[in-house]
Order: structure tokens, then sequence, then C-alpha cells
């Protein structure tokens, strides 16, 4: 990767100028001005600015002792003490021409891997999956894939919400009203009526919910029948989530919800009562956080007054086992949490807390929160009847739509063909629509603007991929072959080689902050080069001299295309 390479050369030329600064990270990145070179270096002002000399001194100085000029038609000091990078034109086409051979798509693997689990999607049993649990589901999905790509070992658990004290309405509920026909017809609907029924009848009938209290705990210690009723409501739920899943071309390598840690969750509050860490409070058990500032006067709870435990002592449990190997025996380096944004403080208390327990713990935590999902009135998104909006039911309709937006664009294909198309976008759309917005903003959601074939749209994006797939079509070839050297001289040609070089830091960014944002920016920007150069640049009526670089240029750009979808988790189409 040459920017890597200039890292490299730079990081020398630094600690042969500066002899304290050896080892120093120096970044090289993308200039954001294009006319001042294709990369910059904005280190050496920090460095220059810690030691008290002049950053542009020290900046010239480096400049005298890089040894660039392989790759570097100028190295330039500008502004504040920054350097500029422009690449030799054989520069470009040489990393052009290894890409084209396959050698390597504009990325390299990591040469640090860590273990990194990812906790995402884990949906509640009994209840449907909502758009809310989509964000969830896309964005973890993302970043594992993201993550796997360049070289990380990614464990991915669906921490599913299959025991709580939802249970004890529903199974108040399975007894006294169940309807098998609307079971058998619709599980989860069926379950859901069964819980607002119930949940409505507590609310006016104390002893109704004296009642769901008997159930739950008869669950939890262990009522044959009780345990018999609640597994199966797990299983009607997990049905209905493998087929969202399924949907989605989302796995799990596990998937234990938090029923799993159940039998371990008296000995944690144990243990932080010994240390001393969670204390008796009104019959409860609490920790709390006064030397925390952003914490204080927010204690968490670990054990409910009735003895009962809750979603931080699980929490607790759960990354515990994780910290400790698991099942699958490997020690993660990090966990990663993708839950909205309500659960901040869930999440900075219980960190806390482990922390506190197992300070020798080197395992980094994140919780990768995300806004809400917002209608086109800006409250949350809701059904006409103001309902949460199904997964499912969402999913459906995007195919419906996409396929009315394909079947406007090439009426000529037949229906079975249009259909498949519309999946892929429709599936798309709502996946990109998710990824693309800064997560941690609410987002509005709108069809036409998801399915738009122009803007910052999955559509946009899958049909400059078909335009490129239809020339190797038309060319009567599936791919580019070797075009032998690169010959690059339009200037649209040459913009979209450079913007090329830039997936792995593209890909780099997003797994860094966890935000695949950063992959859709560049790609979004990729597929508007090319657009560019596909208006101003012929390619199969191209003269003989330029035809082939201009065919590899098409196909590397399809290739890294197809790449940053799928690691998006978004199927391509090759017509459209
Ligand atoms: N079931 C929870 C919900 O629907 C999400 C769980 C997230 N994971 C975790 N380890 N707390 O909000």
């Amino acid at each position: 990767m040459l920017y890597k390479i200039l890292e490299q050369k730079l990081q020398q030329a630094v600690a042969a100028a500066l002899p304290d600064a050896a080892g120093a990270a120096v970044l090289v990145r993308p200039c954001p001005d294009p006319r001042f070179g294709d990369y910059q270096t904005n280190a050496l002002i920090a460095l220059a600015k810690a030691r008290k000399i002049n950053p542009r001194q020290l900046a010239a100085d480096v400049a005298a002792r890089l040894d660039a000029g392989q790759w570097c038609q100028t190295v330039e000091v500008a502004g504040a003490g920054f350097l500029n990078f422009r690449l030799k034109p054989s520069a470009l086409a040489q990393a052009l021409g290894e890409a084209a051979g396959g050698r390597h798509l504009f990325f390299e693997k990591t040469s640090q891997p860590r273990c990194v689990i990812i906790d995402f999607s884990s949906p509640n049993v009994a209840k449907p999956m909502h758009v809310g649990h989509i964000r969830s589901t896309i964005l973890g999905d993302a970043l594992a894939r993201i993550l796997r790509l360049l070289g990380h070992h990614v464990i991915t658990d669906n921490h599913m919400g299959d025991w709580g004290t939802q249970f004890g309405k529903l199974l108040v509920g399975w007894k006294s009203d169940l309807d098998r026909e609307r079971l058998k017809a619709d599980p989860i609907a069926e379950m859901e009526r069964l819980y607002k029924l119930i949940n409505a009848r507590c609310d006016s009938d104390p002893r109704v919910l004296e009642n769901a209290r008997r159930e739950l705990v008869q669950l939890q210690t262990g009522d044959e029948e009780n345990l018999r009723l609640w597994r199966e409501m797990i299983a009607l739920s997990q049905s209905q989530f493998e087929r969202v899943y399924a949907r989605l071309g989302v796995k799990f390598d596990y998937c234990l919800g938090e029923s799993f840690y159940n039998p371990m969750l008296g000995k944690v509050v144990d243990e932080l009562a010994e240390r001393g860490l969670a204390k008796p409070s009104e019959g409860a058990m609490i920790v709390s956080f006064e030397d925390v500032p952003e914490l204080k006067n927010q204690p968490a709870l670990v054990r409910k007054s009735d003895g009962g435990f809750n979603y931080t002592t699980t929490d607790l449990a759960t990354l515990l086992f994780r910290w400790q190997g698991g099942t699958w025996s490997v020690l993660p380096n990090e966990i990663i949490y993708v839950t909205g944004a309500p659960q901040q403080l869930h999440f900075k208390q219980f960190f806390t807390v482990f922390q506190r327990w197992h300070p020798e713990a080197h395992v980094k935590l994140a919780h990768v929160w995300f806004g809400s999902v917002l209608g086109e009135d800006g409250k949350p998104f809701k059904t006409r009847s103001g309902d949460t909006v199904r997964l499912e039911d969402l999913l459906d309709e995007a195919e419906e739509r996409a396929l009315k937006v394909v079947s406007e664009k090439s009426p000529e294909l037949d229906e079975p063909q249009r259909r498949e198309i519309a999946r892929v976008v429709g599936l798309g759309a709502i996946k990109y629509a998710d990824l693309a917005q800064n997560r941690q903003s609410d987002y509005v959601f709108s069809w036409d603007k998801m399915l738009a074939l122009q803007g910052n749209t999955a559509p946009y994006l899958l049909y400059a991929y078909t335009r490129i797939r239809s020339i190797f079509r038309k060319g009567g070839r599936d791919t580019a072959g070797d075009p032998g050297e690169f010959v690059l001289n339009a200037p649209e040609e040459l913009a979209l080689a450079r913007h090329l070089l830039n997936f792995g830091l593209a890909l780099d960014a997003a797994a860094e902050d966890y935000r695949p944002n950063f992959l859709c920016g560049y790609l979004y920007e990729l597929a508007g080069h090319f657009t560019r150069f596909y208006e101003n640049c012929p390619v199969l009526k191209a003269e003989a001299a330029a035809r082939p670089s201009r065919l590899a240029l098409c196909d590397v750009t399809a290739r890294v295309l197809k790449q940053g979808l799928e690691v998006l988790g978004i199927e391509t189409t090759e017509q459209m």
C-alpha cells in the first residue's frame, strides 16, 4: 500500500532529523484538496510544537532526508508545516497493475490480529423484532465483516433476551387465554397479544400482577411445566429471528441468551459483596460510583430487593464468561456491544464494575451505540396505527417498492429476474440507509430517499456496479484480463485511480472507530469518480493504446465496489 510505504519512509526521515522522535506515529492521509497533492501528513506540526521548534523548518528537514523519489513526483512543505506528497504516475500505475493482477485490492490484512467478540442484534423472546433491532443487526454484522476482512478473529454472539420479567405475564396469558389457532398462524403476534392483554389486566387488577410474579418465581425455581412453556416460547421466537437473519444474510457464531448465564448470577453478586464493591441498600444490593463524576448518584442495582437479578448482573456474568474464553477457548482482546443510545448508562456502569472486580483484565470494552430511527414526521418510527413496525413487514415492503423501481427501469427483464434484483436492491437500500449515517445521529426513515437512484444510496452504488458489468457484457468478456502497463492520462481516469488506492484507508477508518459510514462515504465517492470517468472516457471505443488500461480500471473499480458492499452486508446484482 503506497500510503504505508510513505509512512515508513517518513518515519525513517523523522528518526534521522529528530532522533528523539524515532518511533513516533507519523500518519499519511489523502490530501483534502487534490490540487495540493495526493497524500499529506500533519504529524510534523505536533512533533515540532512539542519540542518548541519551527514546524515548517522541521518539515523541510524531514523532506530533505526523505527517500521517496521512487514513488513521489514532489514532496512539498505547505501551510503550518504539512508535507504534501504527489505520486508519480508510474507509482500509481504500478499499484493498479498489482490490483489488476489480483495481488491485492488496495487493502492489506492487519499485522496485529485481535480477537474481537461482537455482541449484537440480541432481540427479546416473545416480542417481534422491531426496527430498533435493525440498526444493531445491520451495524453489528457490518462491523464483523469489516474486521474479518482485515484479518481479525471475530466471534459474533447474539445475546438474546430470553430470561426476564416478561415471562411471568406471558405464562399467565398462555395458561388462561392462549388461542392455539392464532399461535399456529402467527406465533409472535399471539405471544404479543397475550403479553399486552395480561399487562393491561395487571394495571387494573393487583391479583393478576401477583399471579404473574408467582408464575415467574416458579419458572425461576425450575417448575417443570413453566420451563416447558418457556422453552416453547423461545423456540417459536427463534424461528422468527432465524427467518429474518436468513433474509438479511446475518450469521452468528454463538447465540447464548441471557438465560445461559442464569446459574452464574448468585456468585457474581457474592463476589462483588466480598470485595466490598456491592453494598446492601434497602434490601437490594447496589454498586455506587461516588468517585466517578459521570456516574455519581447513579448506583447500579445488581440484586433487587426481592432477591431477583437483573440486566446488569447478567451482563457482568456474561462479560466474565467471555473474558475467560467462553465456550470458544480464545481470550478476547476486545468486546464490542451494539445497542441503542438509551443504554449508555448501563454500559458505563457495568464496564466500571467489571474493571473494579477484575482490574487485571486487559480487554478493551466498547459500547457502540446508535440513535433512533424516526418517521418522516420526526417522531419515533411507527406504523400508521401507532404500532411498532415489524422488521419482516419492513423487509417485504422494501422488496415490493424496489420491484417498482426496477420494473420502471428495466421493463424488458422477466418477472423472476426483476424480483431477484428487487430483493437485492430493496434489502440493500434498507441496510445502506442505516449504515451511511453517522450512527450516533437519529435518522429519518424515508423510502423515497433510500430507493433513489441518485445520492448516497444503495441503488446508486449498485447501479454504478451494473454499469461496469454491462461494459464487460457488451464487450463479450467477463473480466479485463491483464492490461500490461497501465496508461493513465485523462484527469478523470487519474482521479478514479487515485481514489481506488484509498480503499484500505476507508476500511481501516471504519474498523478503528466502528463507523461503517466512513466506508459508505468512500464508496459513494468512488461511484462518483467512476461516473465522471465513464462519461468522459470511452472504454470499449477507446483507441487501442488506452483500451486495456481502461477496461482494467473498470474491472478493479467493480471489484472494490463489490468488496465494499459485501462487507456492508449488501449483495450485488449484474443488471438492474
Ligand atoms: N436484549 C437487549 C435489548 O433488546 C439488548 C442486549 C444487548 N447486549 C447486552 N449484552 N446487553 O435491548
